[in-house]
């Protein structure tokens, strides 16, 4: 980073407030915690801003459901992740709401400047909607003339009167800004299917609607109240009204971003909408903006259905902190996706922090105490050891790009080379032996060369692992500051003297999994009364009945099972965030291609099971008799996921 972007402005996505946060949004902000602690300590004057994103229909709807006004539970599940950012000590400069006033504000501003400058028109809105991602899509990007292309929920048609933005003016100016900036988009990969995306052709973006209120007004001097503005244009406004933008204008110093770190999904509203409109506002565009993958687990997308969402406190709880922290930046290349297991955060626990840095800072602490009463001086260090230095050096010089580029886990990986090192060339000049032999010079600088390298990795360690560097500072009796990074670290400077102190262990080894793995939801309790009760045979309850949950499924996906003469593979959209793999033993009677669009009654509940190595998630009814089996079906298409009782 040059000195003339001294000041850095860094952001995680706006969380939506319909759900309560879960790994993946903690990954998200974990990543972006970790980039503005770093940058701080850099020395670098740095704003850090997260929060929540309250409006849209799907608030409306969630909020109704529960018998909320829409503040109120805006209200509830904001304070659910601004609380959990505390708890995870997390060091954003503020937490900004879409319903905030002055957010509000300086959406309204925005939407008069782009009104000003030419870029909304008033027109009509026909196409397809999806409540779920609160997107337009046009005819040609919808799935199966109704199906949303991103989750596969039904779309619904919308005619209404609408403001435009010209969103297809800014279609040459955006791939410059691509093919200008190789960095804008991150990973790469990322950039090039944005490219070839916008390269396909944009079509101006309706961004207010009529069909309902939780939302932003348009400004007053629009005069029109029925609008409230598109979700996604007052979410990513966020922004910049969290600097004053519209208001106070008094951060906004910090603009344009360093990084907006956001998850895959979310990188179209990013990459093509954000800085169009950031060019009608007359606005710098921001210097990244970075996309990190998916969390799944056991290869599944979390859902709250499946009963498979991981619980970031629970994991922090059970495993430590800082240690989850270590385990998300480590175990994923930036960009892919990750499978949490528990056995991988375990291993990482045990091995690279408790084997590889843990026991070095032990050994020191052993050694020196035996050997110099804990006091350890460089003075040698050149001496005896400068190949080492020389190597580590080479290490640490690759850090700083590398966290740039959002290569956390190369980052850290590098970052390990430097404790191998160390813990090589104590095994190597066995400094026990040295100082049998009165080698007592070279026994000692191993010590020195062994606090050094601690010192340096404690301080390049410290924006993913703060509070444990700064006990492995304490330990070394220095401290992690602007001040010993550009001595240690920029100067490769050593310390002249470190007065070593022992600490509890920072890293006790785990033996086990501390978390339960998660179990489908537990059947209620039988009242006594029940229980007691004689079944009669072939007759059930009501609430027997009910322990089946049959749903209306519509299926987006059908392809034959190679091999196999009985079974379909099918994608079931259930109303849940994805699809469902169901195989069914229907080929006999339904070819693949007739079944794609049309719906079928699901055992939702079914404990999922391999048929022929793949994993079922339910199961379709049918009924069979001498003409053959037929799915049974709704009278009349059903909304999917809808109960069947
Ligand atoms: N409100 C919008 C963002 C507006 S930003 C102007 C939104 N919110 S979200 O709550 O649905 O998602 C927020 C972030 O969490 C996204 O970056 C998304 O990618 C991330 N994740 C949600 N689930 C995830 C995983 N399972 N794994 C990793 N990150 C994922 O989108």
């Amino acid at each position: 980073m040059s000195d003339s972007c001294k000041k850095t402005y860094i952001t995680t996505p706006i969380y939506y407030v319909n759900d309560v946060p879960h790994i993946g949004h903690a990954y998200t902000t974990i990543i972006a915690d970790t980039l503005a602690i770093y940058s701080r300590m850099v020395g670098y004057d740095t704003f850090f801003l997260t929060g929540t994103d309250e409006h849209g229909q799907k608030i409306e709807q969630a909020a109704k459901q529960r018998g909320k006004t829409p503040q109120e539970y805006a209200d509830e599940i904001s304070s659910y992740f601004k609380n959990l950012w505390d708890e995870f000590d997390i060091t954003y400069d503020k937490f900004i709401r879409t319903t905030d006033e002055e957010h509000k504000k300086g959406v309204q501003v925005a939407f008069e400047k782009m009104l000003k400058n030419g870029d909304i028109y008033k027109g009509t809105y026909k196409g397809h909607y999806c409540i779920s991602c609160e997107t337009f899509f046009t005819e040609t990007q919808i799935v199966d003339g109704e199906l949303c292309p991103d989750c596969g929920k039904e779309t619904t048609i919308v005619e209404e009167e609408s403001y435009f933005f010209k969103l297809s003016k800014y279609q040459e100016r955006l791939l410059a800004w691509y093919k200008e900036n190789e960095k804008c988009i991150m990973p790469k990969t990322r950039r090039n299917e944005v490219m070839r995306f916008v390269e396909g052709g944009l079509e101006d973006l309706s961004i207010t609607r009529t069909s309902f209120d939780w939302g932003v007004k348009l400004p007053e001097s629009v005069n029109d109240p029925k609008h409230v503005i598109y979700v996604w244009l007052d979410a990513l406004m966020n922004y910049l009204t969290a600097l004053g933008y519209g208001t106070t204008e008094e951060k906004m110093d910090y603009w344009p971003a360093k990084v907006h770190l956001i998850g895959k999904d979310i990188l179209r509203f990013h990459a093509i909408f954000w800085p169009a409109f950031l060019m009608s506002l007359e606005l710098p565009l921001p210097d990244h903006i970075a996309a990190h993958g998916w969390w799944t687990r056991n290869g599944e997308k979390m859902s709250k259905s499946k009963g498979n969402v991981i619980n970031p406190k629970e994991v922090a709880d059970a495993y430590g902190l800082e240690n989850f922290r270590y385990f998300m930046l480590r175990e994923v290349p930036f960009g892919g996706d990750g499978d949490f297991s528990q056995k991988a955060l375990i291993d990482r626990i045990n091995s690279d922090l408790g084997n590889d840095l843990g026991n070095l800072l032990n050994r020191l602490i052993g050694m020196s105490g035996k050997y110099s009463d804990g006091k350890v001086s460089s003075q040698n260090v050149v001496k005896y050891y400068n190949a080492e230095l020389e190597e580590m050096n080479a290490s640490l010089d690759k850090l700083e790009p590398l966290l740039y580029d959002m290569q956390l886990h190369r980052y850290l990986e590098e970052l390990w080379r430097p404790l191998s090192i160390a813990n090589k060339a104590i095994d190597k000049y066995q400094p026990w032996n040295l100082m049998k032999e009165g080698k007592e010079e070279e026994a000692l600088a191993l010590n020195g060369l062994i606090a050094n390298i601690l010192a340096k990795v404690a301080i390049m360690l410290h924006p993913v692992m703060p509070k444990t560097t700064n006990k492995i500072a304490e330990a070394l009796n220095f401290t992690i500051d602007v001040s010993n990074y550009n001595t240690l670290v920029k100067n490769r400077d050593l310390l002249a003297d470190f007065t070593i102190s022992k600490i509890p262990p920072l890293f006790p080894r785990i033996e086990e999994q501390l978390l339960e793995e998660a179990k489908p939801p537990k059947e209620e309790p039988k009242t006594k009364k029940e229980s007691k009760k004689e079944p009669t045979a072939g007759v059930i309850t009501i609430d027997q009945f009910f322990q089946t949950e049959l749903k209306i499924g519509t299926i987006v996906e059908a392809e034959e099972v190679p091999k196999s003469k009985k079974l379909l593979k099918l994608k079931v959209d259930l109303g849940e965030e994805q699809p469902r793999q169901i195989i069914a033993g229907i080929k006999e009677w339904y070819k693949a291609e007739d079944l794609v669009g049309t719906q079928a009654c699901v055992v939702a509940n079914l404990k999922p099971a391999k048929l022929m190595g793949m994993l079922s998630e339910g199961m379709l009814l049918a009924a069979k008799d001498e003409s053959g089996l037929s799915l049974l079906r709704p009278e009349a298409p059903k909304v999917a996921g809808t109960k069947v009782s």
